[in-house]
């Protein structure tokens, strides 16, 4: 691999802030390798792509293999957008039996490591098989197209194999990430009417096991559209399998046939919902088709990856999440690629198993979020200073911002100096990136995810909708429509419409505050909304907020975001008791541990202030803005002339300072 350093344009001096705003132009060894070599490549395709944009996309989804090919590209009547209308596809045929049926088929498709220890490696000929057997189970217990199947997995193959499983028959995935409670299962069963589950006996984390079975059969006896639990049986604790409802995966598996010839389907056929959070308690059922999702998710990783069969490529998030959907999943494996899979922590049993895996399977283009970043600094170098990662030619960054400090030390001690860093922003809505440097195009600079991909109108908007200066402030929004964004909000339209087309009509507002500098770079600044984002992890302050008042001692909550130093936000509460309680270290940790029974652990507030009052308008309307600046910043800068009770912020002071 290349030793040839992606040097910084302005020198590199001892002047820490010098080095921290410098421009990082990638190697010409790279660029010269890349399918998008220069930024007059990058230009020039970006412009016609932006004037001509049905033409880009269409184009970019005539790489997948249509049964049917589309007679359209695009229908717009903001917020309905249909891509690729009369087309006919099968997402799985195209991440699957594409390569299985060519000179791919013995590839590896996923090399997968437990937590353990133990490994597995399928190849794409495997993984057809395995895909088209369960799709055979799910059609065998009488899944159909449509069907929603919720999933609940541990991070192991049998969790893609069951998303692309549900997918080749058309049915609808929902994946409930692995750390959630039996209540937010409860939540995404109900909303989205799941006949069938698809989940393990448990997973491994920390070298414990996690329990997954256990929370399934709780949300059930709220719930009883569930026809059948499909269980893989990972850890072998013991579970409760009741009969004729439960099955065994292996036992299924079995007696499945290999053959299964996939169906095409019209290319808005619904693909998969996933839940996020969003400004109310209620989280939001993301629903998103299958021709324009797949042809975002795999043109991105062709450009943005510039993943390549010789790459061995590796996104360590969650398939609970987006991210784990569109880079671990489908994009991936639509472009045919090699990847690990990694079932446990970052730190099990130490920070170097990251590091270890690195050079033990020889990845080549590593996909991570900030938050991880900044626990391996913490941890210390001398962990992937132990291992070789000479393999490694490109890095990724997805979640949040990447703060310039983490950002040098991700390129130094990770990237050995050499690899570009594509800092890709962008949604559970959106189904996949939308800003990032094109890796041997763009100048990467720390903190901004650069520039637009090709068929994104990106823009800052201000208050009335007109577009910022440089470095001003404002609204991210995307002016046109892209194949891979979200089409509803799965059994709330109005919901839909309200959240991210009307603040400008006919633009999608994304939540996000940016500015643009004087080069057209992006620099995103966080959630404009009541969302925050800890480690990664969107978590609605409304859903927290509600968690808290089910408790019999709470009678009111407000849950604001403060800096953290390896979270990105930690979460803080503020807590007022119903009369007769009393508050104490005991019902702090009660209150604690009840929100991670209602929504998961991920959502347990670090702090919790017991409060008699809570600062509120008039009209009763709880101000969060100054309990954020409370915990930011320690004090009240703002006007606080509306609010109803002034003596409650001299209380809250006082609290803090405690
Ligand atoms: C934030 C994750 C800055 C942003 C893929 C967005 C980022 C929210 C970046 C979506 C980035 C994601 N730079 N901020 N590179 N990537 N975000 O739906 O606030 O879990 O709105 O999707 O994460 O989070 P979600």
């Amino acid at each position: 691999m290349s030793s040839a350093k992606s040097k910084p344009t302005k020198k590199q001096t001892s002047d820490h802030s010098a080095a921290l705003s410098a421009t990082y132009k990638p190697s010409a060894e790279f660029s010269k390798k890349a399918r998008i070599g220069s930024m007059a490549a990058y230009e020039k395709l970006y412009k016609s792509s932006i004037e001509k944009p049905e033409k880009f996309w269409g184009s970019e989804a005539k790489e997948l293999h249509w049964q049917k090919p589309f007679s359209k590209v695009l229908e717009w009547k903001c917020p309905d957008a249909k891509w690729f209308t009369g087309g006919k596809i099968n997402v799985a045929e195209n991440c699957v039996d594409r390569h299985a049926k060519g000179p791919r088929a013995n590839k590896a498709a996923i090399i997968f490591e437990g937590e353990p220890g133990d490994t597995r490696t399928i190849t794409y000929a495997q993984l057809h098989r395995e895909v088209c057997q369960f799709a055979n189970v799910l059609l065998k217990r009488g899944v159909k197209a449509k069907d929603r199947v919720l999933i609940y997995m541990p991070m192991i193959p049998e969790a893609a194999v069951a998303m692309l499983a549900c997918a080749r028959i058309g049915a609808v995935h929902n994946v409930v990430f692995g750390g959630f409670a039996s209540e937010a299962i409860l939540d995404r069963l109900e909303d989205s009417g799941a006949t069938a589950i698809i989940t393990a006996d448990g997973g491994w984390r920390r070298g414990k096991i996690i329990p997954l079975k256990p929370a399934v059969d709780e949300a059930l006896k709220k719930y009883s559209k569930v026809k059948n639990i499909f269980v893989v049986n990972r850890t072998g604790n013991e579970v409760s399998m009741k009969a004729k409802r439960d099955l065994w995966w292996h036992e299924e598996m079995a007696s499945a046939s290999a053959k299964h010839e996939p169906k095409g389907f019209d290319s808005e056929h619904p693909l998969f919902i996933l839940y996020t959070s969003g400004s109310t308690g209620k989280p939001k059922g993301i629903l998103h088709t299958s021709g324009g999702y797949l042809t975002g998710t795999y043109s991105t990783c062709k450009y943005i990856f510039d993943m390549r069969d010789e790459d061995v490529y590796w996104c360590t998030a969650d398939v609970g999440w987006i991210t784990g959907h569109s880079y671990i999943v489908y994009g991936p494996l639509a472009n045919g690629a090699t990847q690990v899979m990694y079932e446990g922590a970052p730190n099990q049993p130490d920070f170097g198993r990251f590091w270890k895996m690195i050079e033990q399977h020889r990845v080549s283009i590593f996909y991570t979020a900030p938050t991880a970043i900044r626990a391996f600094i913490k941890a210390g170098d001398e962990f992937p200073e132990k291992y070789d990662l000479s393999s490694l030619r490109l890095l990724g960054s997805v979640g949040e911002p990447i703060n310039p400090e983490a950002w040098h030390w991700y390129h130094e001690k990770i990237g050995g100096g050499r690899c570009p860093i594509v800092d890709t922003w962008w949604q559970t809505e959106t189904g996949a990136i939308l800003i990032s440097p094109i890796p041997g195009a763009t100048s990467c600079i720390p903190g901004t995810a650069t520039r637009p991909f090709f068929g994104i109108d990106a823009a800052i908007l201000d208050d009335a909708g007109n577009e910022c200066p440089p470095n001003v402030d404002g609204r991210l929004v995307i002016r046109k429509p892209w194949p891979s964004m979200t089409r509803t909000i799965y059994g709330d339209k109005a919901r839909f419409k309200k959240t991210y087309f009307s603040d400008y009509p006919g633009l999608y507002t994304a939540g996000d505050g940016a500015r643009r500098d004087k080069k057209g770079n992006f620099w995103i600044i966080g959630r404009l909304d009541d969302v925050l984002n800890v480690s990664g992890h969107r978590l609605g302050t409304a859903e927290i907020e509600s968690a808290l008042v089910a408790h019999p001692a709470v009678a009111e909550a407000a849950v604001v975001g403060r800096p953290h130093d390896l979270k990105g936000q930690a979460v803080a509460a503020f807590v007022t008791l119903k009369i007769g309680y009393e508050a104490s270290a005991q019902l702090e940790n009660e209150l604690r541990n009840h929100v991670g029974h209602v929504i998961g652990a991920i959502a347990k507030p670090d702090d919790i202030y017991f409060t008699p009052g809570l600062p509120k308008t008039r009209s009763g309307k709880i101000i969060r803005r100054l309990l954020k600046e409370l915990v930011t910043i320690g004090t009240i800068s703002g006007n606080i002339t509306t609010l109803d009770d002034i003596t409650v912020i001299d209380h809250l002071k006082i609290l803090l300072k405690k």
